[in-house]
């Protein structure tokens, strides 16, 4: 196992064969030299920065019906509600205030944000905040719309690809949706020149770890700016509420190994940090709500951070593209 992970190491790539025997072996040994390997990689290209970006979920409307996700369609115990453009500057507005310098705009698919809408939501937050980083995370839109989106000044565009596996794809997704498709949109993305984030969910139900070393592939084929990942989280309301959730650790030995082959990569540890930021990842998510007192929040990331020998950053972080 230490041959395939001085590999990994130095050709920054495997066959979707050694990624699953890799997967298949983590042992104590082989999980703490990933981690060790990985923390060095994040040490050359970021030192011991994580980035702290404000998130808005601007709508959980969703016209999709993903059976593991709780803002499907179908799901009629899901709080549903949008924001309206003046609302979204309030809350940069306030985001900006502490300092922050990096915001993602998420969202279910929903029609109420066309082409025109966002586009002026976009010029209006890059007026008032040229300064800012503008990631936008609405799904599968048309190559006119990404265009438009970007010409009105959004900087990057998160789009998990779900899972590389197309039948594992097609087994969690209604057939209105295709994987061409999905897989399509981050490559019109990336060309429009987007910095571009891909990402899949851990322990879906029905994932083998052939479909994880597949998505490992498929990052390392598509050299993502942005990567974000995270365990699966069975949803009520969803055909998966009695699934057992995805496993933390092995969603921590992905991020490393993610960090190995996409050293200068932007990665994401959702949830509770501390594991993910250990395992590599160096950017943190920090929700913003209307109305909401949150300086003592922010500080409260941030202590956790240093607490583990990091530094919490509210500056826009790019990312730092080395074999991408
Ligand atoms: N568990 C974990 N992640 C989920 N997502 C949706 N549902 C779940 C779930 N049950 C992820 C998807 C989507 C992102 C916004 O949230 O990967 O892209």
């Amino acid at each position: 196992m230490t041959e395939l992970i001085q590999k990994l190491s130095r050709d920054r790539r495997l066959t979707t064969t050694e990624y699953e025997t890799l997967l298949g072996n983590r042992t104590p040994v082989v999980r703490q030299e990933l981690r060790r390997l990985a923390d060095l990689d994040r040490r050359n290209h970021y030192g011991t920065t994580v980035y702290i970006r404000g998130a808005m979920e601007i709508s959980t409307i969703c016209q999709n019906n993903c059976l593991y996700c709780s803002q499907r369609r179908s799901n009629t115990a899901c709080q549903r509600y949008r924001l309206r453009a003046r609302e979204v500057l309030d809350i940069f507005e306030e985001g900006y205030g502490l300092g922050l310098r990096s915001f993602i705009l998420r969202g279910g698919e929903d029609p109420f944000y066309n082409d025109q809408m966002l586009e002026s939501m976009i010029q209006r937050l890059k007026d008032r905040f040229p300064d800012c980083a503008l990631t936008l995370a609405l799904g599968e839109r048309s190559h006119e719309s990404y265009q438009r989106l970007f010409n009105a000044g959004a900087d990057r565009y998160l789009m998990r690809h779900e899972a590389a596996d197309r039948q594992l794809y097609e087994s969690l997704h209604p057939k209105q949706m295709s994987w061409d498709h999905r897989m399509h949109c981050l490559n019109v993305l990336k060309e429009i020149g987007y910095q571009v984030g891909c990402g899949f969910i851990v322990g879906l139900p029905g994932q083998t770890l052939t479909h994880l070393a597949r998505d490992l592939t498929y990052i390392q084929e598509f050299q993502p700016h942005m990567v974000d990942v995270g365990p699966f989280v069975p949803q009520d309301g969803t055909p998966f509420a009695e699934e057992p959730p995805g496993d933390p650790q092995l969603t921590d030995d992905l991020v490393s190994i993610i960090r190995i082959l996409c050293p200068g990569a932007l990665i994401t540890a959702p949830g509770e940090p501390e594991a993910l930021v250990l395992a590599g990842a160096n950017v943190v998510c920090w929700p913003l709500y209307p109305a909401q007192p949150c300086m003592d929040a922010l500080s409260a990331i941030q202590r956790r951070l240093a607490d583990i020998g990091f530094e919490g950053s509210t500056a826009r972080g790019d990312c730092i593209t080395t074999n991408a």
